[in-house]
């Protein structure tokens, strides 16, 4: 009987970056805006899916905007803020048209600006954008692992839980997941706890729940079963409030 060995990578690499005085930057501040908006700020800023339900995310100033997929509730203010945007191809084109400087990019694959890596995940979700009227076709849902100063986030995006979660621990192995728990629209509760365990990453922060009453869910039952049965652990956050991660050593 011969045995497959599968080879894969000891780490994928985490970009690392100077500040303004050429110091290393060596942490990460993961600041959740509420819903599924999160900005990560180190030597730059990456605004992730920027929409709020009340008052604005513009002064955030991000260097980067990432979107995961076409809803209204993750594009958000992409088209007022104008500020450098990844998506996947079908939503940059659609923001290129509308004046936001964008570049596409697919699953599977990694893009690089300025010290940021950007590779986009599979998300088991429906992609269209949505506007009055017909709307627009905006590719396939999808997720990011995004890494600067040697700490690699993962945001799964709206997305069910998928047993391809284990390669993008496997592969990318990032130090943060954030995870959609609200149910319906996205993973509840169960499946997050499942997908906590096949992403391996060190810490989760629970997001896209409690905006509204259909994704109502109370988080803290399912922080207690994670850190009572893994090494995990789960940093619930109010809307405004971060945390900082430094890179694992
Ligand atoms: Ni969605
Ligand atoms: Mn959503």
């Amino acid at each position: 009987m011969s045995l497959l060995v599968v080879r894969v990578p000891p780490f994928f690499p985490v970009p690392r970056n100077v500040d303004a005085y050429g110091i290393l930057s060596a942490c990460m501040h993961i600041t959740w805006l509420g819903h599924s908006c999160v900005l990560l700020s180190g030597s730059k800023k990456v605004l992730i899916d920027p929409f709020i339900e009340t008052g604005s995310v513009a002064g955030t100033k991000p260097d980067f905007v990432a979107i995961t997929h076409g809803h209204a509730d993750h594009m958000g203010e992409v088209v007022t803020i104008k500020r450098p945007t990844v998506a996947i191809t079908e939503i940059a084109k659609y923001l290129k048209a509308r004046g936001v400087p964008s570049e596409g990019m697919n699953i599977g694959g990694t893009l690089v600006l300025r010290g940021v890596s950007f590779t986009m995940t599979p998300a088991m979700h429906s992609g269209r954008i949505e506007e009055t009227g017909q709307g627009y076709g905006g590719g396939t849902a999808a997720g990011f692992v995004i890494g600067m100063d040697g700490v690699s986030v993962y945001h799964a995006g709206d997305t069910g839980l998928f047993s391809d979660m284990k390669l993008i621990g496997e592969l990318y192995h990032p130090d943060v997941a954030l995870l959609p728990i609200g149910g319906r629209f996205t993973m509840g509760p169960a499946e997050a706890m499942m997908a906590a365990n096949f992403i391996g990453a060190k810490l989760v922060i629970p997001i896209h729940y409690n905006t509204w009453d259909k994704i109502e869910q109370d988080p803290e039952p399912w922080k207690e079963a994670i850190e009572r049965t893994t090494d995990i652990r789960v940093k619930i956050l109010k809307p405004g409030e971060m945390v900082e991660v430094k890179p694992a050593t």
